[in-house]
């Protein structure tokens, strides 16, 4: 490992760094959404629709502080491209369980980037005559591109760094942290091997 990264070519790892949103800002926030998603929907059972494997943190958390009989259910989809930055091309690999007609459905994302992703996970969602289909979304880039009337809860507006943690990723890694960070290239240590 510590020798590839000597190699003129290859990528320097990404490493989590400096804290963006602490753990105690992430129940704040999610503790306030669930107070508006409980007023809003009152008399209602939502179904919460997640997007793995981002969202299975922040949904966790949020369906513990919303006090209606929610219902669960997960998509995962794959975006093609480069581990950073989303092609806007997506694949569903796990799709939903349930029937979604006549239901009031919640969509769960991590992070809305380009915003690629939500816009068509949203037309595929509605194409299967839900009653309602509103958008929340733990994480908003600040120069995403979709319709700020789709973005109906959001938790905090961040800016272009790539994040982890609470559920967001590198190549799979760091999603168990419990708070935000950006991401950095790792300090590139020489490794002397033993011989
Ligand atoms: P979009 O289609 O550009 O909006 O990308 C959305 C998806 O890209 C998210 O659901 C994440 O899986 C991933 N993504 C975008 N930015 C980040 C980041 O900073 N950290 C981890 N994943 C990210
Ligand atoms: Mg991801």
């Amino acid at each position: 490992m510590g020798q590839d990264q000597l190699e003129g070519d290859a990528e320097p790892e990404l490493v989590p760094g400096r804290i963006l949103v602490s753990a105690e800002q992430l129940a704040e926030r999610v503790a306030q959404l669930g107070a508006e998603i409980t007023a809003d929907y009152s008399g209602r059972s939502p179904l919460l629709v997640g997007v793995l494997k981002g969202a299975f943190m922040f949904m966790s958390d949020l369906s513990r502080v919303i006090d209606l009989p929610v219902e669960f259910d997960f998509m995962a989809v794959s975006s093609y491209g480069h581990s950073t930055r989303s092609s806007g091309v997506v694949r569903i690999v796990k799709d939903l369980d349930l029937d979604l007609a006549g239901r009031d459905v919640i969509l769960v994302e991590d992070i809305v980037d380009s915003g690629l992703t939500l816009n068509y996970l949203r037309r595929n969602l509605f194409s299967r005559n839900p009653a309602s289909l509103e958008v929340c979304a733990l994480l908003v880039r600040e120069d995403h591109s979709v319709d700020e009337d789709i973005l109906r809860y959001e938790g905090f507006r961040i800016p272009a760094d790539f994040v982890v943690g609470y559920g967001l990723d590198v190549d799979q890694r760091y999603r168990n942290l419990p708070d935000i960070r950006v991401v950095e290239a790792a300090p590139q240590v020489k490794v002397v091997e033993a011989s």
